[in-house]
């Protein structure tokens, strides 16, 4: 799929097919991960990949937000080093790689930030010095995706020229074009 397509077309899946998603597709979602440029190139993340159903209900019983995941095919929990400064920035990029990389063969994605860390951190073994900063579920969606719409602001809500609260008309008139 082109990049751009597969961007504008992901949307986050919350409901999942019981369909196996292929191991080798699984691979290049952890290598998109691995790939993905970290902040001074530390690469300080550590992901736990869960297959087990068991664990995946674990997963979901020490979300507040996600319980959703119990159904994926398989999730990541994204570990990052809070003594980076950046690291949520690490965490959103390796996120957004994952998911990608998983829809450009068709695999939904869901994420959640709600966690009971405690919980977590007793059932996944978390080292004290990384944080459970992300868990994404992966899997085939339940239902077609296509015909959804994003619920997304238009640009020119989002977007100034040159200067915070300029519009495109007025700089063009402002330089004369
Ligand atoms: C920082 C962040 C935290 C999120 N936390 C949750 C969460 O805890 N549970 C959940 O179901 N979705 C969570 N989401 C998913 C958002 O709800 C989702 O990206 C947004 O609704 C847009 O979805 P769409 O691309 O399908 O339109 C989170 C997304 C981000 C970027």
């Amino acid at each position: 799929m082109d990049t751009f397509e597969c961007i504008i077309t992901k949307l986050d899946v919350r409901e999942f097919s019981n369909q196996d998603v292929p191991s080798e597709i699984r691979s290049k979602v952890l290598e998109a991960a691995r790939l993905t440029g970290s902040g001074l190139n530390t690469q300080h993340w550590r992901f736990i990949l869960v297959n087990d159903k068991q664990n995946l209900k674990k997963l979901a019983e020490d979300s507040t937000s996600g319980s959703w995941v119990r159904d994926a095919n398989f999730a990541v929990i994204v570990l990052t080093n809070p003594e980076y400064n950046f690291h949520l920035v690490d965490a959103g990029r390796v996120l957004q790689n994952m998911q990608l990389a998983a829809w450009n063969h068709e695999v939904g994605s869901g994420l959640f930030t709600g966690i009971r860390e405690e919980k977590l951190r007793g059932d996944f073994g978390i080292p004290n010095e990384l944080s459970p900063t992300i868990i994404v579920g992966f899997g085939y969606p339940a239902r077609k995706m296509t015909g959804k719409s994003k619920k997304r602001l238009p640009l020119d809500r989002l977007v100034y020229y040159e200067k915070y609260g300029s519009s495109k008309s007025s700089t063009a008139s402002d330089s004369g074009r």
